[in-house]
């Protein structure tokens, strides 16, 4: 029997389940993304995009589709669509499988100072100029702009318009994966003295970090948000790619038994 998945994406990991996915069944297999990103990578399934209109507005578009099971593969800090991930696979009555790359953990040599929002990070840097390397999403780095004391290098996937009103900021646009020798250049070359970061997870933008450890530099770390759903009973929460594709497998076998 033909299966209906439904992968909310905008993320490396969302598009490689998909791919596999796609390589391994003839389920038809849908990946969300919210539209963000100006000129997107090409997707190894077919696609939509945009917002839903909240839990209630995805739950419905589970129903009308007739997906069989959604599975969250966004990025660990788009709390929103999580949160709406859990209501509306309870509304639908659909499983719901978790792709949640583990958090990095501090390692010997790391300098970190943690905070809980973007806004404590830039009370972290202090008064003081500094030279610092964000590698932060739009809306994330406006709160730089009431520290004008600092002078910025600032990496995104798409240009950063229009600028932060700063004095002092530069921007370079890239795509990772990063190698840990180019942000080793990367970060020398620029004398940045400071890092704020994400605590993403996975490899692709881990290079950074490494980086700074090899270099002796601190790291500001936002911490992820905290879910504030309580997870429905056959939610499924995935380290990796391989242990998404087995819930997923697994997920889709009890359908079978249950003749549903
Ligand atoms: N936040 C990050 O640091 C980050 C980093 C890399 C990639 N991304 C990706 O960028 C997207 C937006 O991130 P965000 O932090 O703005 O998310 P968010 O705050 O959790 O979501 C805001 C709204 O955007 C819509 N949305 C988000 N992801 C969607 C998806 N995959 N398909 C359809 N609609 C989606 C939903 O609108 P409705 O309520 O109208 O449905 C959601 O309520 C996510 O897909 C995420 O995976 C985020």
């Amino acid at each position: 029997m033909t299966r209906s998945i439904l992968i909310l994406g905008g993320t490396a990991d969302a598009r490689i389940l998909a791919g596999r996915l796609a390589q391994e069944s003839c389920d038809r297999i849908l990946l969300s993304m919210a539209g963000r990103t100006l000129s997107p990578v090409e997707q190894p399934v077919p696609m939509r995009s945009g917002g839903f209109g909240g839990a209630s507005g995805l739950a419905d578009f589970i129903r009308t589709g007739d997906f069989d099971i959604l599975v969250d593969a966004t990025h660990p800090y788009a709390a929103k669509i999580s949160a709406n991930a859990i209501e509306a696979a309870r509304l639908a009555r659909v499983p719901l499988v978790v792709l949640s790359r583990p958090a990095w953990q501090r390692q010997p040599g790391d300098r970190w100072h943690e905070v809980d929002t973007v806004e404590q990070a830039v009370a972290a840097l202090g008064s003081e100029g500094r030279r610092v390397f964000l590698a932060l999403g739009r809306q994330e780095l406006l709160p730089f702009e009431t520290a004008p004391q600092h002078n910025y290098l600032i990496r995104s996937v798409d240009p950063v318009e229009p600028p932060l009103k700063l004095p002092h900021a530069r921007y370079i646009t890239a795509r990772g994966p990063f190698a840990l020798d180019d942000e080793i250049r990367m970060l020398d070359e620029n004398r940045i003295e400071t890092v704020v970061s994400k605590n993403s997870g996975g490899s692709a933008s881990y290079g950074k970090i490494e980086a700074a450890r090899r270099l002796g530099l601190p790291v500001i770390m936002i911490d992820r948000p905290r879910q504030q759903n309580d997870a429905p009973l056959n939610d499924v929460t995935v380290p990796d790619i391989a242990a998404a594709l087995t819930a997923i497998r697994h997920q889709l076998s009890l359908l079978e038994k249950r003749g549903e």
